[in-house]
């Protein structure tokens, strides 16, 4: 357990009314939502842990710099401060501004995935690979395989086993290997981070075959936090210099301002090779705006800019990580399995193992995710085998190890007290599980991003039905 919970390093100007649906009214809200959290109306919704991502609240700091935004189309002034935050505090020269992470993830697939390209990750993420695959290239997961295992307490769960990416390259070679892509900290391996030291290894790998890194820098702050606690070396660290240090080992970086920089929207591109700067703000025109906004109201980049700023600062992120610490201990307190260690943004329930009884293919975490709305109102998000979509060959549903319930928390929007409703809440529903009877099967069931917009029903009653 930590000792005390740590106090918030800031307190609030501006409160946002929320309400705690009737069970009547939670009921007829998971049904109107075919049983997706995804699908469910905010206003339905009372703690919303579906994602961190554009969820933050922004500071006073950020609102007012947000007022002098240079609505400008060309050459805004607003962007100039952006890219040299961007420079300053993540070191690539070249920066191409993007609406969010996505549409970063696009402009890069575009240039460097082409058909039979070969991309390996430190496990998958859901929009970074289907970009990946849209384009033709086929995503290997590298990461080692502690992090594919929800009780194994490696410190550093996002490290890459150099062993698979020596063996891919040798298997593939390295001409069709345009990039590595390395997330910090993993999202779908539930926020764990990956070590300096690991990736000055994989640079060296890479380096000697001539093949870039690109960082999926989205919450590389977070990341920046668990080196500074656990690898030897850098405890006097500042955030600022640790996060410099990972940038460093890499050529470029996709960004979603949404998470790390305390934004609602935004995201950049950056890279180092002026080259490959060029045919980003030729594509960038095309798909997002002119290179000096790329979707971005000027307003908006302010306030990335200053939040950036922010992100880096001891007491925020150390008051951040350790709210998710907060709950996630509570969790384990009470007998909860969750993926362990705790990540950087989320606590994620194993859904696998509080379900035991559902079998994969009645979507165990999915179920889950239902059970905790309908018992509090709490909107957490599937992250297990309806994230992981079907296998683009063979058609097949992917069962990834981790069948996951993600309880993300947003930066800055919730105090203790909901969180420790949230523990409640949750607890109660692992005490009861033994009463959710069935897991859910697909009624709706697109083809890209199924979680967002597919729709379930009970596997139970599809039986009934059918007979
Ligand atoms: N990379 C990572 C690691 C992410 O977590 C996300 C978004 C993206 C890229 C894409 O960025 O949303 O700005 O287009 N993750 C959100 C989530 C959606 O809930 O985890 P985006």
């Amino acid at each position: 357990m930590h000792p005390t919970y740590p106090p918030e390093p800031w307190r609030i100007k501006m409160v946002e009314p929320i309400r705690l649906p009737t069970p009547t009214e939670r009921r007829e809200a998971l049904l109107d939502a075919g049983y997706n959290t995804s699908l469910l109306r905010a206003a339905d919704v009372f703690i919303d842990l579906y994602t961190d991502s554009g969820t933050n609240a922004m500071s006073d700091r950020q609102w007012s710099d947000m007022m002098i935004g240079d609505e400008a189309y060309a050459g805004s002034r607003s962007f100039y401060r952006l890219e040299n935050t961007i420079q300053q505090y993540y070191g690539y020269p070249h920066v191409i501004p993007t609406h969010q992470g996505r549409g970063a993830e696009n402009i890069l697939s575009r240039i460097l995935v082409k058909p039979g390209s070969h991309i390996p990750g430190n496990m998958y993420f859901t929009t970074t690979r289907t970009h990946q695959e849209l384009n033709g290239g086929t995503f290997h997961d590298i990461i080692i395989d502690e992090a594919h295992d929800p009780a194994d307490e490696h410190p550093f769960k996002g490290n890459v086993d150099l062993a698979k990416l020596d063996r891919l390259i040798k298997d593939v070679g390295a001409e069709d290997i345009p990039y590595v892509s390395l997330a910090a900290t993993v999202n779908m391996a539930g926020g764990q981070p990956i070590s300096l030291a690991n990736l000055a290894e994989t640079r060296e790998l890479t380096a000697a075959h001539g093949i870039p890194i690109i960082l999926d820098a989205a919450r590389a702050v977070e990341n920046a936090w668990f080196i500074r606690q656990r690898e030897p070396g850098h405890a006097d660290h500042s955030i600022a210099r640790i996060l410099a240090e990972i940038c460093d080992l890499t050529d470029g970086a996709c960004m979603s301002a949404k998470k790390d920089s305390y934004a609602n929207i935004g995201g950049w591109l950056a890279v180092r090779d002026p080259d490959l700067a060029e045919r980003a703000r030729n594509l960038v025109v095309v798909y997002e705006g002119l290179h000096t906004y790329g979707g971005m109201a000027g307003r908006d980049m302010e306030a990335v800019a200053r939040g950036i700023e922010e992100s880096v600062e001891h007491d925020n992120i150390r008051a951040r990580v350790e709210q998710v610490a907060y709950l996630g201990d509570r969790l384990i307190a009470a007998g909860v399995p969750v993926m362990r260690p705790l990540g950087g943004h989320a606590v994620c329930l194993d859904a696998a193992a509080t379900l035991e009884h559902v079998p994969r293919t009645e979507f165990p975490a999915q179920t889950l995710a239902a059970a905790i709305y309908l018992d509090s109102a709490t909107r957490t998000a599937e992250r297990g085998a309806v994230s992981a979509g079907r296998d683009p060959v063979t058609g097949d549903h992917r069962y990834p190890k981790l069948e996951l319930v993600r309880l993300t928390i947003p930066r800055r929007v919730y105090t203790r007290s909901h969180i420790d409703f949230v523990a409640d809440s949750v607890i109660n529903v692992h005490n009861a599980r033994a009463t959710i009877a069935s897991g859910l099967t697909f009624t709706h069931e697109p083809s890209v991003l199924r979680f967002f917009q597919g729709r379930f029903t009970p596997a139970d009653r599809m039986v009934q039905s059918r007979t």
